[in-house]
C-alpha cells in the first residue's frame, strides 16, 4: 500500500534541522513514522529521516479526513507531510530533542509506503541479537547510532580525499582482478570464462600496482582502495576492507611518515577538535617489544617489561632457572595498585596468559602494611625480593606478574598482552586519549621454525637498512627494514615501507625468501622488468580505514563502522553468500566441486 510520489511532494527540510526558528513557516517533512501516539482528539506521530525526528500534530477538529489516516500508520511507514511549524503546547516540550521546541500542523499527507512491524525496535542501543541485526541490516543501519557511525565514515573518507589531493597525491585506480600472488595462501580467487582454468585472484592491496605507477613518473599516488585477504577473522579483520593507500618517489621513511602524521593530525583537529601540535613519538621495534611486549605497544599507561633474568641468574626455582638455561628469560609487569587482586582473579589472569602459550604465571605481592606474598615463596629469597622491588619500582599495594619461558616471542606476547588486559580491568584505558606512535626498524625478515625459512614481515619489496645491508649474506634475522607502522592506542592502524629500488637487491631478497631465478622471474618478472628502465626510490603507506574511523569513533569492532560486513566465518547473513553456484556456471568455467570441507 503506498500513494504515489509526485514533484509536490519535494521535501523543503530534513526532520532534524527544523527548530523554533522555523516557526510560521510552511515545510514538507518525509521519512519514517518512528512512533504514533492516539491521543482522542489529537494524534502525534515522531517522524525520522537520517538527521533525526519531528514531531507531527494531527487535529481531528480541524482535519478529519487527514487525522483518519493518521490513525492507521504505524511504525516505520514512509511518510509525507506538510504543515506550518508551531511551538509546542506548555508542558509538551522535550529537551532532549533537537527539535524538541516544536511541531508541525499538519494539513497535507501523504502514506508513501506501509510497513511491516519490523524484527526489532529501530532505536539507538536496543539490545538485539547481533545475528538479526546483521539479517535485517538494512533495518539496523536505520538506528541512529548505526546511521552516526556511516555517516562519520563518509566524513572521515573525505577528509582523506582532501587532505592526499591538497598534498599533490594523484587519485588513480587499480585493478581488481588481478594476477593470483605467489604464495597463493589468503587470495580469493576469480576463474576466468575465456582462459578456462585459469585464474584471476581479487587484490590483497594495490601493492604492486601502486609501485609500477610509481616507475609511470605519478610521484605521488592515493586510492581509496578495497582489499581482499581470505584469512581468520577478528573484531579488528574483515575478508574484504578498505585502505587509504598511498606511494610516493624520492622519499626517505622520514618524508613518509610526516606526509602521513599530517592527516592524522588534520583528522584529529578536524573530527575531534583537538590540536596535535608535537611529533608523534617513534620508537624502534627492539624496544617496543623490550618495553611492551608488542609491535602496536598501547602506551596510554604503564606496566612496562621489565627483564628479570640476571637478577634471578642465581634462582633455585626451576621454572625460571630452566627458562633462562633454555636461551629465554624472566621478565615482569609492575600492576600498580593491583596487590588487592584476589587468588580467584589471579587465577583468572594465569588462564588468561595461556592463551597466548606461556606455561604458567608467578606473581608476588606487597600489600599495603603487611608481609610479602608470592606464588613461589619456597625458593625466594630476600636479596632477590629487593633487587626485583628496586627494579620493578614497587610500592606497598602493587602486583607483580612474572612470566618465564626458554622462548622469548612467548614471553613477549605473554606479558605484553596481560598487561593491557589489567590496564583494562582496571578501567584505565580511555578511548578519547589518542596516544599515536611509529614503531620503526621492523625486522626484515621473520624466521619460521615449521617451514624452516625465512618469510618477508612486511613484504617482499621492503628495503632493507642501509646499515644492516652487511648482514645480508652473513646474519639474515640481523637485518632490520626501512619500514613502519602507525599505531593507535594498541592497533596497528597502518603500515608501509621504503621499497627495494635496486634490482641486485631485489633479487637477492627472493633468494632469501627461498625463490629461485625462474620463479621470481614467472612470478615478479614484469616488476623486475619495470625496474629495468629507470625506478625512482619510493615507499609508501596504508592505513586501514575501517580500523582507522572505528577508533576514531571509539567503537571495538570493525562491523560497526562497515554498512554491510562479513560475520566471524566469512559469510554475509542478509544475502546469504558465499553460496553455491549454477552447475551451468561451473560447467561453463570448467570447474568441478569434489568436495565439501567439513564445518
Ligand atoms: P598491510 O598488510 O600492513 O600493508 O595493511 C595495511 C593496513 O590495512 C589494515 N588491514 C586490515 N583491516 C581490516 N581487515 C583486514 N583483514 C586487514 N588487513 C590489514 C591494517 C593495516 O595496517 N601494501 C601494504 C602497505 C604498504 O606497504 O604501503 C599493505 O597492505 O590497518
Ligand atoms: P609450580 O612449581 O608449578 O607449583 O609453580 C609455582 C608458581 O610458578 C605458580 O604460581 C605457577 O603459576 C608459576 N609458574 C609456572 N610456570 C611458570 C612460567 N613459565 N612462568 C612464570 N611462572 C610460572
Amino acid at each position: 500500500m503506498g500513494q504515489p510520489y509526485t514533484a509536490a511532494d519535494k521535501r523543503t527540510h530534513y526532520c532534524g534541522t527544523l527548530s523554533a526558528a522555523n516557526i510560521g513557516e510552511r515545510v514538507c517533512v518525509t521519512g519514517w513514522a518512528q512512533k504514533q501516539r492516539d491521543l482522542g482528539a489529537l494524534i502525534f506521530i515522531d517522524l525520522r529521516d537520517r538527521t533525526g525526528i519531528v514531531q507531527l500534530a494531527f487535529d481531528q477538529t480541524t482535519n478529519a479526513d487527514i487525522f483518519n489516516e493518521a490513525f492507521t500508520v504505524r511504525a516505520e511507514f514512509v511518510l509525507c507531510a506538510k504543515g506550518v511549524v508551531r511551538p509546542r503546547g506548555e508542558g509538551a516540550v522535550n529537551k532532549n530533542l533537537a527539535t524538541g521546541e516544536i511541531e508541525i500542523a499538519v494539513d497535507e499527507f501523504k502514506i508513501l509506503s506501509s510497513a511491516q512491524t519490523p524484527p526489532f525496535a529501530i532505536e539507538e542501543n536496543s539490545r538485539v541479537n547481533p545475528e538479526l541485526r546483521l539479517r535485517h541490516r538494512y533495518l539496523d543501519l536505520r538506528r541512529p547510532d548505526m546511521k552516526a557511525n556511516i555517516m562519520a565514515r563518509s566524513v572521515i573518507t573525505k577528509l582523506a580525499r582532501d587532505y592526499y589531493a591538497e598534498n599533490g597525491f594523484v587519485d588513480i585506480e587499480t585493478p581488481n582482478l588481478v594476477a593470483p600472488t605467489p604464495e597463493g595462501a589468503r587470495d580469493y580467487l576469480v576463474p576466468s570464462r575465456v582462459h578456462v582454468g585459469s585464474f584471476y585472484a581479487l587484490p590483497q592491496s594495490p601493492q604492486i600496482y601502486k609501485q609500477l605507477l610509481m616507475v609511470s613518473g605519478f610521484d605521488r599516488y592515493f586510492q581509496i582502495a578495497r582489499c581482499y585477504r581470505d584469512e581468520d577473522l577478528r573484531a579488528d579483520r574483515q575478508p574484504e576492507f578498505t585502505q587509504i593507500d598511498t606511494e610516493m618517489s624520492f622519499v626517505t621513511a622520514e618524508e613518509v611518515m610526516e606526509v602521513h602524521e599530517g592527516f592524522l593530525k588534520k583528522l584529529m583537529k578536524e573530527y575531534h577538535g583537538i590540536e596535535m601540535t608535537e611529533p608523534f613519538l617513534r620508537m624502534p621495534y627492539a624496544e617496543a617489544m623490550e618495553r611492551f611486549g608488542s609491535d602496536k605497544p598501547d602506551i596510554r599507561f604503564g606496566f612496562e617489561l621489565q627483564n628479570l633474568s640476571d637478577l634471578l641468574a642465581g634462582t633455585e626455582f626451576k621454572v625460571f632457572a630452566g627458562a633462562i638455561a633454555a636461551g629465554g628469560s624472566v621478565r615482569a609487569i609492575n600492576v600498580k595498585g593491583a596487590g588487592s587482586f584476589s587468588r580467584k582473579e589471579i587465577d583468572a589472569l594465569t588462564e588468561f596468559v595461556k592463551t597466548y602459550r606461556a606455561k604458567g604465571l608467578a606473581w608476588l605481592k606487597w600489600p599495603v602494611g603487611g608481609e610479602i606474598s608470592s606464588s613461589y615463596a619456597k625458593f625466594r629469597t630476600e636479596a632477590e625480593n629487593e633487587a626485583i622491588r628496586a627494579r620493578m619500582g614497587v610500592e606497598p599495594g602493587d602486583l607483580v606478574l612474572i612470566v618465564a619461558d626458554g622462548n622469548n616471542d612467548i614471553v613477549f606476547d605473554a606479558l605484553g598482552s596481560l598487561r593491557c588486559h589489567c590496564a583494562k580491568k582496571l578501567g584505565l584505558l580511555r578511548p578519547d586519549d589518542y596516544k599515536f606512535l611509529w614503531v620503526t626498524e621492523f625486522p626484515l625478515l621473520e624466521w619460521s621454525e615449521e617451514d624452516g625459512r625465512f618469510y618477508a614481515k612486511h613484504h617482499p619489496f621492503t628495503s632493507p637498512m642501509d646499515e644492516d645491508m652487511q648482514y645480508l649474506d652473513s646474519d639474515p634475522g640481523r637485518v632490520r627494514a626501512k619500514a613502519y607502522d602507525i599505531v593507535l592506542n594498541g592497533t596497528e592502524l597502518g603500515g608501509g615501507s621504503i621499497r627495494i629500488h635496486d634490482q641486485g637487491v631485489q633479487t637477492k631478497m627472493f633468494e632469501m625468501l627461498g625463490m629461485s631465478q625462474e620463479e621470481a622471474q614467472t612470478k615478479f618478472g614484469f616488476l623486475l622488468e619495470a625496474f629495468k628502465y629507470g625506478v625512482p626510490p619510493h615507499g609508501g603507506l596504508a592505513f586501514g580505514l575501517d580500523r582507522l574511523v572505528t577508533l576514531m569513533l571509539g567503537l571495538e569492532d570493525i562491523r560497526d563502522v562497515i554498512a554491510f560486513p562479513k560475520v566471524q566465518n566469512a559469510s554475509e547473513l542478509m544475502s546469504r553468500c558465499p553460496a553455491p553456484a549454477d552447475p551451468k556456471a561451473l560447467e561453463e568455467l570448467g570447474i568441478a566441486v569434489v568436495g565439501k570441507k567439513e564445518d
